[in-house]
């Protein structure tokens, strides 16, 4: 019986060996430790042997059942850990987090326009994207032959339609529906069909800014915008109105703000100036107010226009407009 303790356990080792899978396992388990099982045979067998040798083959009997037993856990263990499918969750592991996400800057921007109107009691309105002649146009009294008109200035879509321009288009749909006193802005994205590069994008955000009622003075316009600026861009920022032409307002203005980065001295981004271009502003045009069909004389009013992409790039110190739209992780998670 020695030698077939032996060969069993031979035999045993290699069936271990050859198991791929918990299946084929359970198979060479039942083969040894099963009831009809080979060791399981050898121990039936035990009580035939005389008593000189029953303590000596029974002992090496229950050491190959140990054996038998202890191999096959081991193996079960290495088996099941590897088999396909089974997921297996190891609570011990530290978690993973979870990327978290925050505003991209030019919303970031955007909230902060609209928090500082808000609270000069502006309310905010949104117009549409698509829009007619008439709205980017027309009733805005942009003439004819105005080069803002032209195909290469606007993206038409079909006949007199077009993607909007400006979001002075709103200003328009904000009178038509409301009698003065009106406090508004406006904002929203603009298209043009400019190639693209550091300081241009066919596609950018605007915030327009509408004041009527009776007695509106070019005072207002000042006093609001300056006290916007020193919001935004701090205390110590100095405002400039320097005359200008735009169709929908007279008189009009530009308006530039001390440089932010030289605090006026003069360097590269101000081109050595001290001053930076920031809006356009100006009285309402009465035509304008005509256009929507307001009594003649009755109002008085302001309205201005800002670029948020130029906002953005001035208070973060951002020198390429496209890095906005880039979707570069690495770049929107500095903010
Ligand atoms: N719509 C002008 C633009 O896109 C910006 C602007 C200038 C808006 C003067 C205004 C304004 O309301 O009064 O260039």
């Amino acid at each position: 019986m020695e030698e077939e303790i032996k060969n069993i356990k031979l035999s045993f080792d290699k069936d271990l060996k050859n198991t791929k899978d918990v299946e084929s396992l359970e198979g060479v388990r039942i083969r040894y430790l099963g009831r009809k099982g080979l060791v399981s045979g050898l121990l039936g067998r035990l009580s035939s042997l005389d008593e000189k040798t029953r303590p000596r083959i029974g002992k090496e009997l229950n050491l190959l059942k140990t054996y038998v037993q202890n191999e096959f856990q081991n193996r079960k263990k290495i088996l099941s850990v590897s088999e396909p499918g089974r997921e297996r969750v190891d609570v011990t592991m530290p978690g993973i987090l979870p990327q978290l996400g925050h505003l991209h800057p030019i919303t970031k921007t955007l909230s902060e326009i609209n928090e500082i109107f808000v609270s000069l009691g502006f309310t905010v309105a949104e117009g549409p994207e698509i829009e007619t002649e008439f709205y980017n146009f027309e009733a805005l009294n942009i003439p004819l032959e105005h080069p803002s008109r032209d195909a290469f200035d606007t993206f038409y879509i079909k006949g007199n339609v077009l993607l909007r321009s400006h979001t002075s288009t709103v200003q328009i749909r904000v009178m038509e529906k409301t009698q003065p006193p009106i406090q508004s802005i406006m904002p929203g994205r603009v298209y043009r069909p400019d190639a693209v590069d550091a300081s241009h994008s066919f596609m950018f955000h605007q915030v327009e800014g509408l004041m009527v009622d009776k007695l509106i003075r070019f005072s207002d316009l000042k006093g609001t915008l300056d006290l916007f600026i020193k919001r935004i861009f701090g205390e110590k920022t100095k405002t400039r109105f320097r005359p200008s032409f735009f169709p929908f307002t007279e008189p009009s203005a530009e308006v530039d703000i001390s440089c932010i980065i030289c605090q006026g001295r003069g360097c590269r981004v101000c081109s050595h100036g001290g001053w930076l271009e920031i809006l356009g502003a100006g009285m309402v045009n009465p035509r304008v107010f005509e256009a929507v069909g307001y009594s003649p004389g009755k109002f008085t009013g302001f309205a201005f226009g800002m670029g948020v992409e130029r906002i953005a790039m001035l208070k973060y110190g951002i020198d390429d407009i496209r890095l906005f739209f880039d979707n570069d992780i690495r770049f929107l998670k500095q903010f």
